[in-house]
């Protein structure tokens, strides 16, 4: 079957390439897809469309590549669109109406979906219809209703928060991507190795893994830049030393954190004492977007267990301090917080 994507959202044919095809396929996020094997097997048992699914967490966990393949298992076409770019009711409308039973309609950045485009999704995904207004500009508005096949809506977002709770309600299915550990990155790793065509030695893998932030969009990343350095001083070889060395260039350290990830942390120990520090003085003492800071750095940051999330707000643990070799004055510091 004819897949229809608009491409803006897939960087070039490689990136396609890495991404799996199959629930099979998709490393790691066991019961989200032990889950979505149950239900896809159900609806399409029934010859239902699966229902709406909400698909959150931190960017380049595979949001996207999961979207695909839940059009590719239930067999039906996927059409692509970003929050912010449906600016009116009507540029919904015209996505909406050329789908066919069965189809999933992928809205990424859901979160930032206009309001009045909003409303329209909700009567759309409750009860697979649209009411459109027409005849407006000519002072004889009236609403015609639209009826629509059956479709999934995919929506991915990574800020769940920010959807507003009639969206939210209307997923029946809301999921949770979490971070990948080194052996589900390691078999991305080796996975995309083979689409480049590329041989890594065992330990580089593991290294990349390592350094990967639990990501794998990082790690396929990172892998890229590994290739390159290999080229150019190992005759292509990918082995431990030369894995390490573009690492290093790259600045990635020892736990895969970059130099904001860095900074972020000496913000909060040498200029807030450690914490509490509100996001916002933080970020501006660092230079950052708070919202990055919140959505792609933090999370990890967290996960980790190097910062705290209090009322009070963000404090470094010693864990923080120890891997930035500063020492940890415990007067400052109340685990407690
Ligand atoms: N479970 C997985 N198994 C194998 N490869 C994966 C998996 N998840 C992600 N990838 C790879 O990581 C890259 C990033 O994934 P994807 O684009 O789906 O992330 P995302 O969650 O949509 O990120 P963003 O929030 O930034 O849009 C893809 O190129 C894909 O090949
Ligand atoms: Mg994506």
């Amino acid at each position: 079957m004819e897949r229809i994507m608009s491409s803006e959202l897939f960087e070039n044919e490689e990136e396609m390439s890495l991404r799996p095809q199959s629930l099979s396929e998709y490393v790691g996020q066991d019961d989200l897809k032990s889950n979505l094997k149950v239900f896809i097997k159900a609806a399409k048992g029934r010859n239902e469309a699966l229902d709406h699914v909400l698909l959150y967490g931190p960017p380049g966990l595979g949001k996207t590549t999961l979207a695909c393949i839940i059009a590719n298992e239930m067999q039906g076409n996927i059409r692509t669109i970003s929050g912010p770019a449906i600016e009116r009711s009507g540029d919904l409308a015209a996505i909406l109406t050329t789908l066919e039973a069965g189809d999933v309609l992928f809205i990424d950045e859901i979160h930032r979906v206009p309001k009045q485009v909003e409303e329209v999704l909700y009567s759309a995904m409750e009860d697979f219809y649209i009411d459109v207004v027409i005849g407006k500009d000519q002072g004889a508005a009236r609403t015609i209703r639209l009826d629509l096949p059956p479709f999934t809506l995919v929506g991915a977002t990574t800020r769940a928060g920010d959807l507003t709770a009639p969206l939210r309600d209307r997923f029946g299915i809301v999921s949770k991507l979490e971070y990948y550990n080194t052996e589900q990155l390691m078999s991305i790793i080796k996975r995309s190795s083979r689409v480049f065509d590329v041989t890594v030695e065992e330990d580089a893998v593991t290294e990349i893994a390592i350094r990967s932030r639990g990501t794998p969009r990082i790690a396929n990343r990172l892998l890229k830049r590994v290739r390159d350095f290999a080229q150019v001083y190992n005759d292509g070889h990918l082995d431990l030393n030369v894995t390490k060395h573009a690492l290093d260039a790259l600045k990635v350290d020892a736990l895969g954190l970059d130099e904001v990830d860095l900074r972020y942390l000496r913000g909060i120990i040498e200029r807030f004492k450690g914490g509490p520090v509100g996001l916002e003085s933080l970020a501006s003492a660092i230079s950052e977007e708070s919202t990055t800071l919140e959505d792609v750095y933090e999370p990890y940051l967290i996960q980790i267990g190097f910062v705290n999330r209090t009322p009070r707000g963000r404090v470094a643990t010693p864990k923080a301090y120890e891997h930035l070799k500063i020492n940890f004055n415990g007067t400052l510091f109340d685990e407690n917080l």
